[in-house]
């Protein structure tokens, strides 16, 4: 590390903290400019951008790790690419190609790499990815332009202290998207659309809400802004298949883990919310949430517990000590899913 930065490494949360650079690039007539580093973290964009007011941007997450020895590598950026184009074209924005997209992320990493927390401490350099509609506009339309930006913020550890069980509350009366809608997209409106429902489970002590299948209202999909996934009485890894979940770069991942690293069977299908004690341990997964065991969940007026309140389950716990061993390059990785930034 060549510059230092005066940060408690081991208090590190999950909130804004401005680093020195940021990466931008601009499309316009047609194409995306070579982009470059900045130092502002202040973006001034017309009044009548889309993104304003029609909700027309998109985002990804993903995070940078220090190895023992010191190095700095990303986890699957490839995917996150992919996802953001996927995202990018369902609400009608050029799609940033994941050549680019990588080499933005690698650009970001290296000039705040005094970011990277020290292996050891739990922290992450967590990567924020963007895309949105700019440009003077007053009809409902797509964008003249768009701005594709990547910021980072460090971030601590999800669990101090151990990987600690956490209750959700099924959203009563509210889906977070549309049968047909835009669930699969990491688009804004998705997360308006669950503060209202993440209010009222946070009033009533939950950690946040479980959202069911918008068009039957029976089936999980996810698990506030996380993938659900069960472990069987039969040891198998279960998770939900629907057009209107974000597909999950940390559950793809741990489908890999479990079947490879654990020798489980994993099965992707309908998860009833009726039918939870088939599963001995569940949990939610995701970039921020890494792995949170699910302690219970609230559904009406059942409260349904799987392993324990308090504990993690043994295969969630090898679960995660699996993933983060990848992540921070204890356990040795599958081709291609560490990227190291040189
Ligand atoms: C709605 C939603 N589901 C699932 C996830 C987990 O996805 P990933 O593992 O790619 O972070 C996220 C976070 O990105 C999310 O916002």
């Amino acid at each position: 590390m060549s510059k230092t930065v005066d940060i408690d490494w081991d208090n590190l949360g999950f909130s804004y903290i401005k680093t020195d650079y940021r990466y931008i690039s601009v499309w316009k007539d047609g194409k995306w400019d070579e982009g470059k580093l900045v130092e502002d973290n202040k973006l001034t964009i017309s009044e009548g951008s889309t993104a304003l007011h029609y909700g027309q941007q998109c985002f990804e997450g993903l995070k940078a790790y220090r190895t023992k020895d010191g190095k700095v590598q990303l986890f699957r950026p490839d995917e996150n690419a992919k996802r953001m184009i996927e995202s990018c074209h369902k609400v009608l924005m050029p799609g940033v190609p994941v050549e680019k997209f990588i080499d933005a992320c690698k650009q970001v990493v290296k000039a705040n790499e005094h970011f990277v927390p020290p292996y050891g401490t739990g922290g992450t350099l967590y990567l924020r990815p963007f895309v949105i509609g700019v440009g003077d506009n007053i009809g409902v339309k797509s964008a003249p332009e768009f701005i594709f930006s990547v910021f980072c913020v460090p971030v601590g550890p999800y669990f101090k202290g151990g990987v600690n069980p956490v209750n959700f509350l099924v959203a009563p009366d509210f889906d977070r998207a549309a049968p047909h809608g835009t669930g699969a997209a990491k688009v804004g409106g998705n997360y308006a659309a669950s503060l209202y429902p993440l209010s009222i489970a946070k009033e009533k002590g939950f950690a946040d809400c479980i959202y069911l299948d918008p068009a039957t209202r029976t089936k999980v999909e996810e698990v506030g802004s996380a993938n659900f996934f069960g472990i069987t009485h039969d040891d198998k890894f279960v998770t939900p298949t629907s057009p209107s979940i974000l597909r999950s770069i940390t559950r793809i991942s741990l489908e890999t883990i479990a079947e490879d690293y654990l020798g489980l069977k994993v099965e992707e299908r309908d998860v009833y919310i009726d039918k939870l004690d088939e599963f001995k341990e569940a949990g939610a997964c995701g970039t921020a949430a890494v792995i949170t065991p699910i302690g219970g969940v609230q559904y009406k007026d059942d409260f349904h517990v799987f392993y324990s309140e308090k504990e993690v389950g043994p295969i969630t716990k090898k679960l995660y000590d699996t993933l983060c061993g990848i992540q921070f390059g204890d356990v040795e990785a599958p081709e291609g899913w560490m990227v190291e930034v040189e």
